[in-house]
């Protein structure tokens, strides 16, 4: 597909190459830079000793081969798990999106045991991964979303400016883009964030419109509206809304080439999606 506006839309790998690997693992991620994506999505949750590690699911049941909710557990108990062999159980189910598109060759996540690519990835690392890349001259951007940010009053918050600091990531460089933005469905979330550090970028993310943003204008201060692709799909004229408001447009979880097809039609910003080689092929970038 060819289209004038292509090249300006970023590609974001949504919890890392999340259709090659298992999510929000640093074998992910890893692979995602490899593929070429722009920038790497991620969600954050506090474990019970107040680090923040990249699990979406309030509980690690799902991603792991443990059980109970993040917060209930130490770092050190996620230490112990394997984030990594699920995957091979999901695609021997030939479930997951897009599992007809597999590699069906592909060597499974071992078991057991983790290795540092396949266990509980705290943000700390992540940012590691991407203050290297930056280093090394392949700078990639990272979406960090804040999960269930209310429940802790401010702590979510207040840890990720810390580490953000610490990597002098907290506020934009006085030139290029930002490496890092924060994105929430919690206007409050993504408030605190602004409070600390005004000039980072926050993203609003959106599961339907509420009425208080029909007319495309967002919570204070938000730079960036990141609407579901549903909303796209039934609402297209949405996008052309929020650009007249002056807000960047973020879409999420874009997996489907016709998707892809109508983010470029709307002239979206970015392209939240869980398998970026696919979106970046379809984009002539690959
Ligand atoms: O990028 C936004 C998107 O990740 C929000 O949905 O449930 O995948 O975190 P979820
Ligand atoms: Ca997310």
């Amino acid at each position: 597909m060819t289209h004038a506006r292509q090249h300006l839309i970023q590609v974001v790998a949504h919890r890392g190459a999340s259709e090659d690997a298992p999510e929000h693992t640093l074998a992910a991620y890893k692979k995602a830079v490899d593929d070429g994506a722009d920038a790497l999505e991620c969600d954050v949750r506090l474990t019970a000793d107040g680090h923040l590690v990249c699990v979406h699911d309030r509980r690690v049941n799902r991603t792991s081969n443990g059980r109970g909710a993040v917060s209930a557990l130490e770092l050190a108990d996620l230490a112990a798990l394997d984030f990594g062999s699920w995957k091979n159980r999901e695609r021997a189910r030939g479930e997951g999106p897009h599992a007809e598109g597999l590699d069906a060759e592909a060597p499974d996540w071992e078991e057991g045991p983790a290795s540092e690519d396949t266990s509980v990835l705290t943000l700390e690392r992540l940012l590691e991964l991407v203050a290297e890349n930056h280093a090394s001259g392949r700078p990639v951007q990272l979406a960090i979303e804040t999960k269930h940010p209310t429940r802790w009053a401010g702590q979510v918050e207040e840890r990720l400016l810390h580490l953000l600091k610490r990597f002098g990531l907290d506020s934009p460089p006085a030139e290029g883009p930002s490496p890092v933005r924060v994105m929430s469905f919690s206007a409050r979330s993504l408030h605190r964030v602004r409070a600390a550090s005004p000039t980072l970028p926050t993203v609003y993310l959106m599961q339907f419109v509420s009425p208080r943003h029909r007319d495309g204008r967002l919570p204070q201060g938000v730079r960036v509206a990141g609407p579901s692709i549903r909303i796209l799909r039934n609402h297209p004229g949405y996008v052309a809304k929020l650009k007249r408001a002056g807000h960047q447009v973020h879409v999420w979880t874009v997996n489907e080439p016709r998707d892809v097809e109508l983010c470029v039609r709307l002239g979206v910003d970015a392209i939240i999606t869980n398998r970026p080689r696919h979106v970046l092929s379809q984009l002539g970038r690959a």
